[in-house]
């Protein structure tokens, strides 16, 4: 098979795609706002770590840095077109709790809500963040951790009947089995 040379902007057109994650965050006084994150991986067990990456154009960024809290909460695929308002409009001039339908439920550790209408949930103080590029990489300490009953299956996400999209460019899709070792 020949290689061939592209130079794409951006590079992770040709990444493997992580699923996609909503992000929660919320003002001093106390208003929350989403955010559609593709970026994100978990980076350590112990102690509990997971970066996500976002931009300090975000409205987003401001709401972490100040608060140094956030929620990363794991969509269904019913959720697609949700994930794509919350990645299309900004909390600057938005109510995107209201404007995609989803439910704040209180967090048990941090400000910022759950969304009752996702699957799973890392409650997350922000332990670390690293200016990388045209990104922060903000690295939350997982404080806290839920999960929607019927959703475990061997102690893991049951990511076959969770169904998170994942994305690349306009293509939404979700995981297939391919070997189960
Ligand atoms: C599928 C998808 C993935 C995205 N991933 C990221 C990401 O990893 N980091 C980021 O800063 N923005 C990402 N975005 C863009 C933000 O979600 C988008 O700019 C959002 O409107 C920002 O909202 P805010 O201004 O309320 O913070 C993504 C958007 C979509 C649709």
């Amino acid at each position: 098979m020949r290689k061939i040379d592209v130079s794409l902007t951006p590079f992770w057109r040709i990444c493997p795609p992580s699923s996609i994650v909503l992000v929660t965050c919320i003002t001093q006084d106390g208003k929350p706002n989403i955010i559609t994150i593709g970026m994100n991986m978990p980076i350590s067990a112990k102690p509990p770590l997971i970066a996500i990456g976002v931009s300090p154009r975000r409205y987003s960024h401001r709401l972490i840095e100040e608060t140094g809290e956030f929620v990363v909460n794991v969509p269904p695929k019913g959720l697609v077109k949700q994930v794509i308002l919350c990645g299309t409009i900004s909390g600057r001039e938005h109510e995107k709790f209201e404007e995609a339908g989803l439910t704040p439920i209180a967090a048990s550790k941090v400000k910022p809500p759950l969304i009752k209408e996702c699957i799973s949930h890392m409650e997350c103080r922000v332990a670390a963040e690293y200016k990388c590029g045209d990104h922060t990489l903000f690295i939350g300490e997982v404080v806290a951790t839920h999960i929607n009953e019927g959703y475990l299956k061997g102690g893991e996400l049951d990511v076959l009947k969770a169904e998170p999209p994942s994305h690349r460019g306009r293509y939404y899709f979700t995981p297939h089995l391919i070997f189960k070792a």
